[in-house]
């Protein structure tokens, strides 16, 4: 398929993007093997609207993102972005359709630069700087220039603009999740998916991603997958719970809290009741 297929079918995010729910996910299955790694799931994600997708280690929170993303095609069910569906989405796509994405881990690149690394999230755009560089046209440094220029204000904007030409390898763990973050925000995505963003970071850091994400919600729909449940409490305006890939409950943050379903869940049937902060990481263990 081509890039225009993908944009008949699933549209840019322009005009009309304001009606509805930016993200529609319907009655999304998907089974490996024997295993229902998710039946059917449905959510929704606005612009202005942070969304947690939490649940147990295993529950199939990045497998929705790798649906999302068109990373793995789902048995049954549909994705639908700015009101429109996506049929046979490749991940090379997502940029043109405004869908950004970090990984569980890092992901990055330890052969480029930290700003290189970033300038790869306009992979798109830099496209045809490659063929311009290719052809010799005179275009290609000033456009890299262009395009070097927005991954510094992106690593700017998270606060690492000063690692630019360090290789990932060479920093601390929490400085290339806020490389990875820059990359995802790089090409202005409308929809950011962000799985576990704060995982390895100090209270310090994840305080000042809250604020980020508060910040990022004005104008953008964000899916989050966090174990930090006191981040996922404090940022998220709805939150969805997966268990052994079903939807067990969503709502509100303090509706989710006091679900005991969702207490169940994480800590186990004998356990009735007991606060979820904290709970997460202990129970994930052993799924
Ligand atoms: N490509 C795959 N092939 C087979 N099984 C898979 C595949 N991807 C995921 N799974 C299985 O699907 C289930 C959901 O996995 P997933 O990675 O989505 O969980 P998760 O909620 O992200 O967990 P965690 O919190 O540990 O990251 C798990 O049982 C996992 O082993
Ligand atoms: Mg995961």
């Amino acid at each position: 398929m081509s890039e225009g297929d993908a944009v008949r079918d699933g549209g840019d995010l322009g005009e009309g993007a304001g009606l509805g729910p930016l993200l529609s996910v319907r009655g999304i299955s998907i089974h490996f093997g024997g295993l229902a790694a998710l039946e059917s799931v449905s959510l929704d994600a606005s612009v202005g609207e942070v969304v947690g997708v939490i649940g147990p280690n295993g529950a199939g929170k990045t497998t929705l993102f790798n649906v999302i993303c068109g990373f793995v095609r789902p048995n049954s069910g549909s994705i639908a972005i700015a009101g429109r569906v996506l049929r046979r989405l490749r991940p090379h796509q997502l940029t043109s359709l405004g869908v950004a994405r970090t990984l569980q881990g890092v992901g990055l690149w330890h052969s480029l630069t930290v700003v290189e690394n970033v300038m790869a999230g306009l992979h798109r755009e830099s496209r045809g700087d490659i063929a311009s560089a290719l052809l010799g046209l005179p275009r290609s440094s000033r456009d890299e220039r262009r395009l070097r220029a927005r991954a510094m204000s992106s690593l700017e904007r998270v606060g690492v603009a000063r690692f630019a030409e360090r290789p990932p390898g060479s920093l601390p763990y929490p400085v290339q999740k806020k490389v990875a973050l820059a990359r995802a925000l790089v090409s202005e995505p409308k929809l950011l998916l962000l799985d576990e963003p704060a995982s390895g970071l100090s209270e310090a850091d994840i305080d000042e991603f809250a604020s980020l994400v508060r910040e990022l919600r004005a104008d953008h729909a964000v899916l989050l997958v966090e174990h930090h449940m006191d981040l996922v409490m404090s940022v998220c305006d709805r939150l969805v719970v997966l268990d052994f890939g079903r939807v067990i409950a969503s709502g509100t943050p303090d509706e989710v809290r006091a679900n005991p379903l969702v207490t169940s869940a994480y800590l186990g049937d004998e356990v009735d009741a007991a606060p979820l902060d904290g709970a997460p990481a202990a129970s994930g263990q052993d799924r």
